[in-house]
């Protein structure tokens, strides 16, 4: 997706990967340029993303992201936003198949979006590794909302998630969230233990990266507040 102005002089970083957080945000509010390119390039995505998923409206805008503590991460290369990934903390109750509820308060995935242009070429799966290095976060301990049949494929492909109980809500939790069996391999789907050992489940050939990207550190807690460093 083309804008009219230099993406990576208003991000401040040549990085593919960049994430923002409501402060972050709202320094970038304060540049009278700055300002209105970042809520163009926010609400352009954000318009695209409800659009591909037939949805009434955004549900990432700037103005929207102000005041929360979601964090967006846009995914921007040669000048082109390809993706943005919007995440934050929701308190949600789960019902298992026998009807017991539990409240737990995972961090969710709230909108996800690849350009057309550029879908099934491994972005998704990049700018979705960034989120979780940078949050510390595993795939199967989040909560999705709303998923659409694209994301629930996208995460039985790269994740072997599939399995979940179907909530009242709109969000889905996987069962895996709730068995301490399940674990996740770097670089491999993610499976239960069990599942490990058969070699059909080995990867045969390694994940080539179509862009550079720097790995980013954990984002420590204390960066989160005052001082936190709007890229990776
Ligand atoms: N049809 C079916 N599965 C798809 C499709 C598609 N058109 N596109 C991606 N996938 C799934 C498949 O599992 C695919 O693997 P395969 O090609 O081997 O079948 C896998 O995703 C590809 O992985 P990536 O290339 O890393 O993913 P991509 O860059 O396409 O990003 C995403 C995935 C974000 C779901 C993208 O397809 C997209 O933007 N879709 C439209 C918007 C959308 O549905 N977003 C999720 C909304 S729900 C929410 O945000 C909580």
């Amino acid at each position: 997706m083309d804008f009219p102005f230099d993406l990576h002089m208003l991000l401040d970083s040549d990085r593919v990967v960049s994430v923002w957080d409501s402060a972050a945000l709202g320094r970038r509010r304060q540049n009278p340029m700055w300002g209105p390119q970042m809520a163009q390039l926010i609400d352009t995505m954000g318009k695209l993303s409800a659009k591909a998923q037939s949805l009434p409206g955004p549900i990432t805008t700037q103005a929207k992201l102000l005041g929360t503590d979601q964090r967006l991460y846009l995914y921007v290369d040669q000048n082109q936003a390809m993706g943005i990934l919007k995440v934050g903390k929701k308190k949600l109750f789960i019902r298992n198949p026998a009807g017991a509820c539990r409240e737990i308060e995972p961090l969710c995935v709230l909108d996800f979006y690849v350009h057309e242009s550029c879908q099934r070429t491994g972005i998704g799966r990049l700018l979705f590794e960034v989120m979780l290095a940078s949050e510390q976060a595993q795939p199967h301990a989040l909560g999705y909302d709303r998923p659409s049949p694209k994301l629930l494929g996208f995460l039985a492909r790269h994740y072997g998630l599939s399995s979940y109980f179907p909530q009242a809500n709109s969000f889905v939790v996987f069962d895996a969230y709730f068995d301490p069996d399940f674990i996740r391999v770097p670089g491999l789907k993610s499976r239960a233990r069990h599942d490990l050992a058969k070699p059909s489940l080995m990867p045969t050939t390694s994940t080539t990266v179509p862009w550079a990207i720097d790995t980013p550190e954990p984002i420590p807690n204390q960066r989160r507040s005052g001082q936190f460093l709007p890229h990776i």
